[in-house]
């Protein structure tokens, strides 16, 4: 038998119900929030990456998957969406757009070549925003407040908001160097990984994992003593308007990001799950205000996040919040003999082009079968065809909760739905 490929998953049963509940909340508080939907390729020039997210991360040096097209050039399978987006955002001319700042929601398929584990797979899914044009700190707080938002109409309670400022390029400037500095003398003592780090991001030496118990990170440099005044304001009023919508959010100040183009404020919203580790970053984000000249565009500031879905999802479980929408058919139909079918095809389509939510035996059960499985769709109303209702058209229609009978003429049956079937 052939297996799924490793750290990749099929879609059904109940997990599907939850995950187009979950994918539709999303498109609804999208609408809400005005943003605009984008969809870009699942494959994109490997430079994109490259020069996109950035070299020396993980994602693009050691995670992603590439392949060769048929003429030769270098593909990859986005291990994110940001990128895709700037470069759709620029090839699109979206900068000379006259209603700033352009507001981008997207959802879909990112590959990482990743160790499969609860929460981490190859394929997993994201859906996020990338706003740009904009260099004011409201943008970050609505960003911000997004997944706040759609976490807390699913109902979680367990949620944190871990929040901190890289700064600009000369706040960066300055940390760099009073980490490298700082390390200096301790690089001996850091894991191979940091050691390349320090070469070429020392920042990524902050939340390394490995290296995150060891005594010599206690005392690093912090960046908030070293930003630019600018830099320091950019984050205090990011900060107070999260006050003021009243969104809890904690400070964390090695909270770095695994990409390298971020600017200014980077966020991570956190479950609590045990055993769950770095699994735990539900959604990550921040503002990114050198990523779209770097892909050739105009200087032109940016920031979103993604949500990883499976992840959300398990933490959904973890916490017992049923996402299922319980509600059952509207209306079963079953028919006495062959010569029904035709009769009951027509009023199948009929009943949902008017919105009911309608099925019919495709098997040709009998009438007590038929009950049961009206049982199990838990329909509303089961209609039963036969010769005399075809001839005389006039339906038996059946309360499948009360038990009570209806007869209804054909031309009857909607209004009749309409005022029984509420929303
Ligand atoms: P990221 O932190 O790499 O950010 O990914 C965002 C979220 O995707 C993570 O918090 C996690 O929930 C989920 N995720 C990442 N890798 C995996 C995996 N292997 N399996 C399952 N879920 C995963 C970005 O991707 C940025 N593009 C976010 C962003 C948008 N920043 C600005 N705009």
């Amino acid at each position: 038998m052939i297996q799924k490929p490793k750290g990749t998953y099929d879609v059904f049963g109940k997990n599907s119900k939850k995950i187009i509940y979950f994918e539709n909340l999303f498109r609804e508080v999208m609408s809400k929030y005005n943003y605009e939907y984008f969809r870009t390729p699942i494959f994109e020039a490997s430079e994109l990456f490259h020069r996109g997210v950035g070299e020396t991360t993980d994602i693009v040096s050691k995670e992603t998957f590439n392949f060769k097209d048929k003429s030769d050039r270098d593909m990859t399978l986005r291990p994110e969406g940001t990128a895709g987006i700037v470069r759709s955002f620029i090839e699109n001319k979206y900068y000379s757009n006259p209603s700033m700042p352009v507001k981008i929601w997207y959802m879909g398929p990112m590959f990482r070549y990743e160790r499969p584990q609860a929460g981490r797979y190859r394929e997993f899914y994201q859906c996020g925003v990338e706003v740009f044009g904009s260099n004011d700190p409201l943008v970050d707080a609505e960003v911000i407040s997004i997944p706040v938002n759609i976490y807390k109409l699913l109902g979680f309670n367990g949620i944190k908001v871990n929040i901190n400022t890289l700064g600009d390029t000369e706040s960066r400037l300055n940390y760099k160097k009073a980490l490298l500095d700082y390390f200096k003398p301790h690089i001996n003592d850091l894991c191979e990984d940091c050691k390349a780090r320090y070469e070429k991001n020392p920042l990524r030496i902050l939340d390394c994992k490995v290296d995150a118990s060891k005594s010599i990170m206690d005392n690093a440099p912090k960046i908030k003593d070293n930003l630019t005044e600018e830099s320091l304001q950019h984050f205090e009023m990011v900060c107070k308007y999260l006050d003021s919508m009243g969104i809890e959010y904690v400070i964390k100040e090695n909270l770095v990001r695994g990409l390298d183009y971020y600017t200014h404020t980077v966020f991570e919203v956190e479950a609590n799950i045990k055993k769950f580790g770095s699994q735990n970053v539900l959604c990550g984000g921040g503002r990114y205000n050198g990523l779209v000249s770097t892909l050739d565009g105009p200087d032109m500031p940016g920031v979103g996040f993604a949500i990883g879905i499976e992840r959300t999802l398990l933490a959904l479980d973890y916490e017992n919040i049923n996402l299922i929408d319980e509600d059952g058919l509207d209306i079963y139909i079953s028919y006495m003999s062959e010569n029904e079918k035709a009769f009951a095809m027509n009023l199948v389509n009929i009943l949902r082009l008017s919105g009911f939510k309608t099925d019919l035996d495709l098997i040709g059960r009998n009438i007590k079968n038929n009950f049961k499985q009206a049982e199990r769709l838990k329909a509303k109303y089961v209609i039963i065809i036969g010769e005399e209702e075809i001839k005389n058209n006039i339906l038996t229609i059946k309360n499948n909760i009360s038990y009570e009978e209806h007869k209804i003429k054909f031309d009857d049956l909607i209004e009749f739905f309409d005022t029984n079937i509420s929303e």
